[in-house]
């Protein structure tokens, strides 16, 4: 069975002692209420993962994640942040190719696929994302664009090294907007990338990998997102802000 995952993506939100409040209420929620066997991961600013590791770090069901990583090992690349750092203050995932990345800072297809290997060589589990704008929607070239965003940054791995990536189908339209992607939209874009799995994997595999959404999912909507068959989870953003919206979100398995 593949496993169900809700991250929280924090973006560029919250103070260190925000972040802390959050992170405690999201563990404390968690431990009360949450008796589904999905889990947590909360996505924190680089300068937050530090301490809120030491938040999470008795839960088995809230783990700790990066935002982004370079690709490379270490050196004169000021700004960035390595996977080695990251494994140092007990992150466990990284989500890789957000759109906002690729949008603001020009991430290819052909850098994530470097990072993603930096990423499972180091025992980091990378949360791939992909999604079209609404432009490449309406031209109806939706499942080809992020089809070949997938085979451009994940079909050099290997069968077993894919089958630790998460892939985030996050259409560009929905996030943030308000507009989430009907159930129907995302079960069929989550079944055509299944598909696309399969072919180039086999069907076990597919079928093995753990498939999230995201744009504008919250409490309301998620109960028909997470009903869907091939629909494994969830990227959240804005109602990850909010402890109570993100863990009803993680409980409406
Ligand atoms: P929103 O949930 O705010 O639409 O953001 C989705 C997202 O980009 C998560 O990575």
């Amino acid at each position: 069975m593949r496993k169900k995952i809700v991250a929280g993506n924090w973006k560029m939100n919250k103070s260190l002692d925000e972040g802390l409040a959050l992170a405690s209420e999201v563990v404390n929620i968690v431990n009360d209420e949450l008796t589904n066997d999905a889990i947590a991961v909360l996505c924190t600013p680089f300068v937050h993962l530090s301490a809120v590791s030491k938040i999470v770090a008795g839960s088995d069901k809230v783990f700790l994640g990066a935002q982004n990583m370079s690709e490379h090992a270490s050196g004169a690349y000021t700004g960035d942040i390595s996977a080695d750092m990251l494994n140092s203050v007990g992150a466990s995932y990284v989500i890789l190719g957000h759109s906002e990345r690729r949008e603001y800072h020009n991430e290819s297809n052909a850098q994530l696929a470097s990072r993603v290997d930096v990423a499972l060589e180091k025992g980091l589990t990378p949360i791939f994302c992909c999604g079209e704008s609404l432009e490449i929607r309406e031209a109806g070239t939706h499942v080809e664009f992020v089809s070949n965003q997938l085979k451009e940054s994940l079909f050099h791995l290997d069968a077993a090294s894919f089958s630790k990536v998460v892939i985030a189908y996050e259409p560009i339209w929905a996030i943030g907007t308000g507009v989430t992607a009907t159930s129907a939209q995302a079960q069929d874009m989550h079944k055509a990338l299944r598909d696309v799995l399969a072919a180039q994997y086999g069907q076990e595999v597919a079928d093995g990998t753990t498939i999230l959404y995201g744009g504008s999912a919250k409490p309301a909507n998620a109960p028909e997102l997470f009903a869907q068959p091939d629909v494994d989870g969830g990227l959240i953003g804005g109602a990850s802000l909010k402890a109570r919206d993100f863990v009803d979100i993680i409980k409406s398995y």
